[in-house]
Parts: C-alpha cells; sequence; structure tokens
C-alpha cells in the first residue's frame, strides 16, 4: 500500500487506549495504523518521543458574532480558526446568532458567507435561537435540524437573548420532535436584572460587581430549572459553561433522576477567580465572561467533575474583544459601568495546552480523560464522530503531535486571536502542540503555518443526540 504520509514512532492516544504506532494517512484520512509501517510514503513524519492525539474540537466558540452597540467581536473567522489552529485544534464550532428581529435562515446564510474561503480549521454551525416565533418554531428550525443545523443553543440571560419559560419549553419541544439538540446558557436574569440595580443604586459599578451581581445561586437555580423543563418534554439536553460545583450537583441529580444531561465546562473555572475581575484601573474588564469566575472551592469542584464524569466537554467559550479599545471592553460606557463591558473572554488557542499541562502534567486527570473531554465526547456530542475526533482507520487524518516536555509562558504576543491579551497572560505551561494536520496536510509545525486560508471546511452534520453516544 501507498501512502501520503507515515507517521512514525509516536505515541498513540485516543479516549481508551494508548500504543506506540505508526499512522499511514491516504487522501485525508487514516488508512492504516500497525507497529511498524515500511510501505512507501511520500512523506514521513518522525513523531519519536512524541503524543499523537486527535485533533481538538471547541465546541464553544464565539466569532464575529454582534454584542451589542459599537461592540465588535475581535476575532473574524480567519484569526478564530488561525487560533485555534495554533492551540492543536482542529474543528471548532461557532454559532449563527439569530437577531431578536431576524429569521434563522438569513443568520445562516450570513455566517455560513463570512467562513468562505477564511479557515485554517474546520467548523460546523450551532444556532442560536433569540426569538422563538411562531415561524421559527413551526418552519425555520426543523427545516435547519434537517439541513444538519443540529444543535441549537438558547439563552435564560441577557435581555435581548433569553427566553421565558415558556419559549423554552416550546423550543426544547420542537428539538425532540425533530432530532435537534439543545444546549443551556443556565443564569437566571431577573436576578441578575435586580443585583444590578441594586448594585448601581449603592454605587458599585466597577468590573467586580459582574462576579457580585452573577452569584452561584443565578445559575444554580437556572441550572434546575433548565433540568426541570428539559424533563417535563422528555429531552437529552446539553448544560454549557458550568462554572461551580452547585451547578455540577444539579446535573448529577438530574442524571440519577434517569435524565441524559451532557455538560460541559471551560478553563476560565479552573483557572481563574472572582478576584481576578478586581484588578486595579478597570483591568477587571479582562476576565468579564458569563458565568463569572468563583473561587479556588469551586475550582476544585470543577477539577472533581472533570475527573468523576460530570463534565463531558471541556470548551473554551472562546468569546474575544479587545480590552483597550472603544468596540471592546473599554467602549465608552463599559469604561464607567460594568453592565456595559461586553461579556466574553478569548481562550481558544489556550484551552488544551491549559489542561495538558495543568491537568494532564499535574496528575489531575490522565491522557484518555484528556482526549475525551477535549476531542472525541464533542465529536460523539454534536453528530461528527467517528468522522472525527479519534485515531482509527477510515477517520479524518486531524492529528495534533504534542511535545509534553516542551514548557512556554502564555504571551498575548505569541498567539494569534485577535483581541489584545489573554486571561492567562504570564502562566507557565508544560506541554504544546508542535505540529497539526487537517485531513493529512500539515497545517502548523513548530509554531510555524503552514497551511493556507481556504484549507479548513465547512462540515456537515448527522443528528446526533447525545444520550446514543458518550
Ligand atoms: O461571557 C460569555 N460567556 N460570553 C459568551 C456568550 C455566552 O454566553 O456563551
Ligand atoms: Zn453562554
Ligand atoms: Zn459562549
Amino acid at each position: 500500500m501507498n501512502f501520503d504520509t507515515i507517521i512514525k514512532g509516536g505515541s498513540v492516544v485516543t479516549a481508551s487506549d494508548q500504543m506506540r504506532a505508526d499512522i499511514g494517512i491516504q487522501n485525508g484520512q487514516i488508512t492504516a495504523i500497525a507497529i511498524d509501517l515500511t510501505d512507501p510514503a511520500a512523506t514521513t513524519i518522525d513523531a519519536t518521543g512524541k503524543l499523537v492525539l486527535p485533533g481538538g474540537i471547541d465546541s464553544h466558540v464565539h466569532i464575529a458574532q454582534p454584542s451589542g452597540d459599537g461592540i465588535v467581536m475581535a476575532d473574524d473567522f480567519e484569526s478564530g480558526t488561525r487560533s485555534a489552529l495554533f492551540g492543536g485544534n482542529t474543528t471548532i464550532m461557532p454559532f449563527c446568532l439569530q437577531e431578536r428581529d431576524g429569521d434563522l435562515r438569513s443568520a445562516i446564510d450570513w455566517y455560513r458567507g463570512l467562513t468562505e474561503g477564511q479557515l485554517y480549521t474546520d467548523v460546523a454551525f450551532h444556532l442560536i435561537v433569540a426569538n422563538p416565533s411562531p415561524q421559527v418554531l413551526g418552519q425555520q428550525l426543523p427545516a435547519a435540524i434537517e439541513d444538519g443545523y443540529t444543535s441549537i443553543k438558547v439563552f435564560m440571560t441577557y435581555e435581548n437573548l433569553r427566553l421565558n419559560d415558556a419559549e423554552l419549553l416550546a423550543t426544547f419541544d420542537v428539538a425532540r420532535r425533530h432530532g435537534g439538540t439543545m444546549m443551556v446558557h443556565c443564569e437566571n436574569e431577573d436576578a441578575i436584572r435586580y443585583l444590578i440595580d441594586r448594585h448601581e443604586k449603592d454605587g458599585e459599578v466597577r468590573p467586580r460587581a459582574h462576579a457580585s451581581t452573577r452569584p452561584i445561586p443565578v445559575e444554580r437555580e437556572a441550572t434546575h430549572r433548565a433540568l426541570s423543563l428539559a424533563e417535563i418534554v422528555d429531552l437529552p439536553i446539553v448544560i454549557v459553561h458550568v462554572s461551580n460545583g452547585a451547578a455540577a450537583e444539579e446535573i448529577r441529580r438530574a442524571r440519577q433522576r434517569g435524565m441524559k444531561v451532557t455538560a460541559e465546562t471551560c478553563p476560565q473555572y479552573l483557572m481563574l477567580t472572582a478576584k481576578d475581575l478586581e484588578g486595579m484601573d478597570w483591568e477587571g474588564a479582562k476576565f468579564v465572561c458569563s458565568p463569572p469566575p468563583r473561587d479556588e472551592a469551586e475550582q476544585a469542584a470543577c477539577w472533581q467533575g472533570l475527573k468523576d464524569g460530570t463534565f463531558d466537554l471541556f470548551s473554551s467559550d472562546h468569546c474575544p474583544f479587545r480590552y483597550a479599545s472603544e468596540d471592546g471592553k473599554l467602549n465608552p460606557k463599559g469604561a464607567k459601568n460594568f453592565r456595559y463591558i461586553p461579556n466574553g473572554i478569548p481562550g481558544v488557542e489556550t484551552r488544551l495546552p491549559i489542561l495538558f499541562s495543568e491537568g494532564v502534567m499535574k496528575g489531575r486527570i490522565d491522557i484518555h480523560k484528556f482526549v475525551a473531554v477535549t476531542s472525541t465526547n464533542h465529536a460523539k456530542t454534536y453528530g461528527l464522530y467517528p468522522r472525527k475526533g479519534t485515531i482509527a482507520i477510515g477517520s479524518d487524518a486531524d492529528i495534533a503531535i504534542w511535545d509534553p516536555d516542551l514548557v512556554k509562558t502564555v504571551r498575548h504576543e505569541d498567539l494569534h486571536d485577535g483581541a489584545d491579551y489573554s486571561p492567562y497572560e504570564g502562566l507557565t505551561l508544560r506541554g504544546w502542540p508542535v505540529m497539526v494536520m487537517l485531513r493529512g496536510k500539515v497545517m502548523m509545525r513548530d509554531g510555524q503555518l503552514e497551511g493556507a486560508l481556504g484549507d479548513g471546511h465547512y462540515l456537515t452534520r448527522a443528528s446526533a443526540p447525545p444520550s446514543k453516544t458518550i
């Protein structure tokens, strides 16, 4: 057999196995895994001493979404996928956001248009339903699910995005009937509004107030409510960006009742705390995201949740805004009052190195868990498996080769996103991807870009409810 590429001598790791093996690649797919491949190959890559992992899949990123008056997201699809690639990812899943006064189809067309020729990684889209009108629920959402837009995020917070309980139920019901997967942002908007008003009356408008207006019960209550509403219509759901132990406990209890729940946490809930929002001179704005980072005890609860299987997914929730910018965190109103600071932080490039270094290298999780929560489970949850998310014969040759001994300190100037800071500036991490291949093509090698814009593809998907897969 002839191969286009053989990766030789690496330690191949999947969510379940680790083996010293060579990988043969032909026409973008893995066609052989063997102890010693000697067949001719156009290219041989020496992976001795390295880990050969499935490319990362980040199933929660925001690219080019508008976020309020005059606020611009710092990444378009070029910079967002470039940054993802350098962080060891081969697929990302951003969102097509329905405007409150817009329809779903135009949202899909708009975001798909933005990706044309602009991708360094593969991309598949989730939808955000912001207005579940009769047209959206009756025709547009079923048609979109039929077209392969099978995962749909809804919000219980943010004035312009939140759905009330009746709207949540109705949207869940459509998803259940048509084979969609619902992702829910769980925070109680009315409680947040009340707390924001109270803080403002007290004159507390600094970035730190973002955390104190979104305390844990705000998230715990909404998590419980989302789970209950899903239970009422018998729908498996995904609870995204869980920040604390109490919300994780709600998820475990729902599972004990027999519910099918997939749960996600993110680097900010392992590495940051509400103290970061207290930075001097409004620097706390750099860490404003929702739910907010908590404290060390909640960090430990999130690590525990990763370890014990409460969390299936580890995503970045990359949502980048420039800090020192009039169209970013320090917009004219945001520079004076926390409620106008756009929510979200960058992190698509640091997600995998953080979990590898802080999780695997520090012995908190094993390498199989790392692969599962950063790649395999994302593919399974969102209908991309086994094309993506593993190293197996017939899978796309989306591969990240890691040097477990490479030590680097995070500096934003070395990253590739469009923001002007990293929340993890100065963090020293052991273990980084040194080569990333997308469908057999080397895209990044030793920190240098080798792929071309347009090498990334848009991925069509099959419907795959979380209950059936993980
Ligand atoms: O603060 C965050 N997480 N912004 C991104 C939007 C979201 O809620 O995921
Ligand atoms: Zn969210
Ligand atoms: Zn998000």
